[in-house]
């Protein structure tokens, strides 16, 4: 494969889609951009780029990007991936899909999947625009996560020169496999993180209707200590108080279930998937 790729973005008008379109029409790669929605077409002609008909961008390609609903992967793969030349690189943007075993088998493809780390909350952010940046692909720096289980070299060097280019700017690259993207999305950030950040909302929420503490007051010494806790708790930056630790184990008791760590189960993994994807089998392995 050349530097210079040929890609096909499907649902380029989606919420990653435009995302990763606005940046890969930034680079020197050819770029088809196919959206199925009216609306979603509107906001890729908004936002200055052409939409292709699906059959005219899979001519030649060298890798497609798939930023269709993980729901959708199944289906949209059965009908893509059996058009697809040999060789070409069929990249999808959440593990979910993949490890459930809902892609379109062909071994002459090459399925890789990239998810975004987003910019960590320790970045040494450097301007206003970097601070802006919550989610990446802006202007804050991220990582990324990949996988990708075959092994042809020069089709990983292909995926990652996309994947830089779509997730830009893009600090370092993680290759791990599929199973562990999974473990990682959704269950460390999705289960774990994602639902700590909709617990402390609903403590905010609690603190001002409840206990009546006044919004801004509740809000600064929370926002605060996230930073601290976190900070502390992940960075080691200080010891926590001692007074501090009999409140975090008085928490601990109250709120955390004994046989949470359950959820690192590959078992309760396969369910949590087969929720998200709407599957009304189990996912079969
Ligand atoms: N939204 C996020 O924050 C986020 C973050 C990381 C990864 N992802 C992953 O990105 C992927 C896309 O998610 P999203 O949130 O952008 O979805 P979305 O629903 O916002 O967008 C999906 C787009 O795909 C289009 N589409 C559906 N089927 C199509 C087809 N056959 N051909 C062309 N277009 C089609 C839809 O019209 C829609 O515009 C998923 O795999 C998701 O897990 C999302």
């Amino acid at each position: 494969m050349s530097d210079q790729l040929t890609i096909a973005v499907f649902g380029a008008g989606g919420k990653m889609g435009m995302r990763v379109s606005n940046n890969l029409a930034k680079s020197d790669h050819t770029v088809r951009y196919v959206e199925n929605s009216p609306a979603g077409q509107e906001r890729t002609r908004q936002a200055g780029r052409e939409v292709t008909d699906s059959a005219t961008a899979l001519e030649g390609v060298d890798v497609v990007v798939l930023a269709v609903p993980d729901v959708a992967l199944q289906p949209v793969t059965a009908d893509l991936v059996p058009q697809l030349a040999p060789g070409t690189v069929v990249l999808t943007l959440d593990p979910a899909a993949a490890y459930a075993n809902l892609l379109y088998p062909r071994s002459d493809v090459h399925y890789v999947v990239a998810h975004p780390c987003h910019p960590s909350i320790f970045l040494r952010r450097k301007n206003e625009a970097e601070y802006a940046d919550t989610f990446g692909g802006i202007a804050a720096p991220q990582d990324v996560l990949a996988a990708y289980e075959g092994g042809d070299e020069a089709k990983r060097a292909a995926a990652e020169a996309v994947i830089r280019a779509m997730y830009a700017p893009v600090l370092d690259l993680h290759w791990v496999t599929v199973k562990q993207l999974a473990q990682c999305e959704p269950t460390l950030v999705e289960t774990i993180a994602c639902m700590v950040g909709s617990l402390l909302k609903e403590s905010l929420h609690e603190a001002v209707h409840t206990m009546g503490v006044p919004e801004p007051a509740a809000r600064a010494i929370l926002l605060g200590h996230i930073q601290v806790a976190l900070a502390n708790s992940l960075q080691g930056d200080n010891p926590f108080s001692e007074a501090c630790m009999i409140a975090m184990d008085y928490g601990r008791d109250k709120v955390i279930k004994e046989d949470w760590k359950d959820i690192f189960r590959d078992d309760e993994l396969d369910k949590n998937l087969q929720a998200m994807l709407h599957l009304e089998q189990p996912i079969s392995r």
